[in-house]
């Protein structure tokens, strides 16, 4: 395991772990803690033997959000300038899937590093929360067009304008996150899916995810163009010819990833 500043890294069974590292503060998320992430996500998607990354917390909390110390004497330009977000903008541009395992707080930041995952596991002690209306400003990482995108206005205006906690099983309702479990559980649970997910072929992940991510801002027809152009693309693979031979073969597939 590699502790950075901020987080630890480690790799295993193909899967790449990530895990927030500042739990005496909930693991509130600094600028170098961001940058930390975000290097961390970028190196498992270039490499070969990571197949899913697994982003959790160490601690009570997943993450109280942004770093309110390091930003309560900030200005506008300073903000602008330094280009604040740019980091978090890369996050989205990561191809493999990232599953959160996530409980306690997850709140601002936190709660849209969690957004910025593809499948989230979380505790059944999980209480999601935009706070920011309540510090005089607003989600600024991507809050209030992913949680709209996800749960439409009428609910996305009341969560972000009220700063209302999100219980676990309301979360799930609206479809913010896949499962619940205990939170002791969380880590085993979203290992066992990022299994599933790392035993299938790489490149029908990446461009699944791909696909499915378009579907959010694309019509329905240029969507359906991307998804056939995918599809075909996936028939130039060695896992292909693989996956479909060992189906008549009656035989488990050794997805390599070409
Ligand atoms: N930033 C900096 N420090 C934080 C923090 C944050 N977001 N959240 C918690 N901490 C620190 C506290 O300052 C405290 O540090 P000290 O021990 O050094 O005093 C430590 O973590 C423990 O916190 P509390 O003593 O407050 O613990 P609690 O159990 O009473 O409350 C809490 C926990 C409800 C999470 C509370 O700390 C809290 O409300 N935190 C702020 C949450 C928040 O407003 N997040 C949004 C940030 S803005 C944002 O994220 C903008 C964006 O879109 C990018």
């Amino acid at each position: 395991m590699e502790s950075l500043s901020f987080i630890e890294t480690s790799m295993e069974d193909k899967i790449g772990f990530i895990t927030l590292n500042r739990p005496k503060q909930y693991n509130a998320l600094n600028r170098q803690m961001i940058h930390e992430i975000v290097t961390a996500a970028e190196a498992f998607d270039r490499d070969p033997n990571v197949r899913v990354i697994l982003l959790s917390g160490n601690g009570q909390a997943f993450s109280a959000g942004a770093d309110i110390d390091e930003m309560a004497e900030e200005g506008a330009v300073q903000m602008e300038l330094r280009n604040q977000f740019a980091d978090w903008d890369r996050l989205s541009l990561i191809k493999k899937p990232i599953i959160g395992a996530v409980k306690g707080y997850v709140l601002g930041g936190g709660f849209e590093l969690a957004l910025s995952c593809d499948l989230l596991i979380a505790g059944s002690d999980t209480r999601f929360s935009f706070p920011e209306v309540t510090l005089g400003v607003m989600p600024g990482a991507g809050g209030t067009q992913r949680l709209t995108k996800l749960v439409g206005k009428t609910k996305a205006l009341e969560w972000i304008l009220t700063a209302e906690r999100i219980d676990a099983e309301t979360a799930l309702q609206y479809g913010i996150i896949n499962r619940i479990t205990e939170p002791e559980n969380v880590l085993m649970e979203a290992r066992e899916m990022a299994e599933k997910i790392a035993a299938q072929a790489p490149l029908a992940v990446r461009l699944i995810k791909e696909s499915v991510h378009k579907a959010v801002d694309y019509s329905l027809y240029e969507g359906m163009q991307y998804e056939r152009k995918n599809f075909y693309m996936l028939f130039a693979s060695e896992d292909q010819k693989e996956g479909m031979q060992a189906f008549a073969e009656k035989r488990k597939p050794n997805f390599r990833g070409r």
